[in-house]
């Protein structure tokens, strides 16, 4: 019989990716994916480290793993940020952990658990492989079918002064871009109609072509309809790359250019290299092409030393850019940031006020760039295998709207068709509609 295999993934896009990659290797090897970490002999943790809540769930998981270890033969793994931040220590606070593998290490799974079927304890390997970005990519095991994840970039060459990943995801490392060409190829020939261009920063791609031209060169690819990407330093977008998103037409009008505060200051002290006026300036090469986009974004409350005047700034800066939608947090130290070093007085309460107070205020604007679509035919793709709340099926926009389409009791809607959607309503998360 063989052995069964269940992975939890926590986090971005690209730990998700890393999580199908790492499902692909252990199919090679004979394993079985299993629905439940209830049914698995081994169970991989795919962890994020970003803000301490990531890590509080993965500690939680590995408690109700621990008591289930005592009652049966169980392997656990740890993959993802927190294995390669945390290493050794890991082992420490968490016995029961067989084995880490770190973010740069994906291919050497098999070894690591050979060594652990062997009878060795703390088992780790948080080396950097040179060639990790270069992992093969027909041995990824895709979950959706809607959309495909690509990396095209890992790693990062800025130090914001709050963020973990520079040190949980090394420096940038393009892959060729002849190979992400022929590996969407590949997608497409398999029925892949979507894909998302994945990097901690893609914009600062460098794999024998600019991001913009690599745009072009996958848009080529016939049979694809819409490509996505994620995510995007503000010094790194270019005009080339706003003219690209506005005139390619398989390019998807979506931008997420994550800003984290409105106030100058705030963005010294986080190492932002960028001041809202030169933010400002970026967002501008969008030209007239801005109004036919939905524009997104990132914000960090309660950064050090943040403030009020601080805080209304980037207030001031949600109300005059309009984001149509954003992502929101309170700052959380992470250990071995730079940003650990400046004084962060500002009480609990006064951070989760702000909080509440910008994502009110988002929830508003993003309700009226969703009411404006209302009576308007848009394409969408299926997202869902089936109908999720109400009967109804859930679809994307090329924009990245949720829509949920009512659809008669025999209709079945294919995962990862585009279908013509009439809106009919919206709400704060959704638009409503019907097929055309
Ligand atoms: N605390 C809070 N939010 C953070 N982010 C990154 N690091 C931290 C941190 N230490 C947020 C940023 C980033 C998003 C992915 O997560 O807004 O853009
Ligand atoms: Fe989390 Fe960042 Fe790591 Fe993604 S790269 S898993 S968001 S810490």
């Amino acid at each position: 019989m063989s052995q069964k295999f269940y992975i939890e993934t926590w986090g971005c896009q690209m730990n998700d990716h890393d999580g199908e990659r790492l499902a692909g290797l252990l199919e090679k090897q004979g394993y079985e994916a299993v629905g439940s970490s209830a049914e698995a002999d081994l169970v991989l943790l795919n962890t994020c480290s970003i803000r301490e809540k990531a890590v509080h769930k993965v500690h939680s998981e590995l408690g109700r793993l621990r008591k289930e270890k005592e009652q049966r033969p169980l392997m656990i793994g740890l993959t993802g940020c927190l294995a390669q931040q945390e290493e050794e220590a890991l082992f420490k606070r968490a016995p029961q952990i067989d084995f880490v593998l770190g973010t740069m290490a994906l291919q050497q799974l098999p070894k690591v658990i050979e060594e652990v079927q062997a009878g060795r304890k703390r088992v780790i390997d948080t080396g950097e492989y040179p060639d990790n970005h270069l992992f093969p990519p027909e041995v990824a095991r895709r979950r959706s079918t809607a959309k495909a994840l690509v990396t095209i970039i890992e790693g990062c060459n800025h130090a914001c002064t709050y963020c973990i990943v520079p040190t949980t995801r090394g420096v940038e490392r393009s892959r060729p871009w002849q190979d992400i060409v022929a590996e969407v190829k590949g997608l497409v020939a398999r029925g892949y109609k979507e894909v998302e261009l994945l990097g901690q920063n893609v914009n600062s791609f460098a794999g024998g072509c600019t991001f913009s031209d690599l745009l072009w060169r996958v848009s080529e690819i016939e049979g694809l309809e819409w490509i996505r990407f994620t995510t995007s330093h503000p010094m790194n977008f270019t005009e080339e790359l706003a003219r690209t998103l506005v005139t390619n037409p398989k390019v998807a009008p979506f931008l997420h250019l994550p800003v984290q505060s409105g106030s100058n200051a705030v963005l010294k002290r986080m190492l932002r290299e960028y001041t809202v006026e030169q933010y400002l300036e970026r967002l501008g090469f969008l030209g007239e092409g801005r109004s036919k986009l939905a524009l997104s974004t990132d914000f960090i409350v309660g950064f050090p030393g943040e403030t009020d005047a601080d805080f209304q700034a980037t207030m001031d800066l949600l109300e005059a850019v309009k984001y149509d939608i954003s992502f929101s947090f309170i700052y959380s130290p992470r250990p071995g940031t730079a940003a650990l070093r400046l004084r962060d007085d500002l009480p609990p309460k006064v951070k989760s006020e702000r909080l509440r107070i910008l994502q009110a205020r988002q929830m508003e604007l993003t309700r009226a760039s969703n009411d404006a679509f209302i009576g308007r035919t848009l394409q969408a793709r299926i997202e869902s295998e089936g109908p999720i709340e109400n009967g109804a099926w859930l679809a994307r926009t090329a924009d990245w709207r949720n829509v949920h389409i009512a659809s008669g009791p025999a209709r079945l809607l294919p995962l990862g068709e585009r279908v013509s959607v009439t809106i009919t309503g919206a709400g704060p998360h959704q638009l409503f509609g019907e097929l055309a």
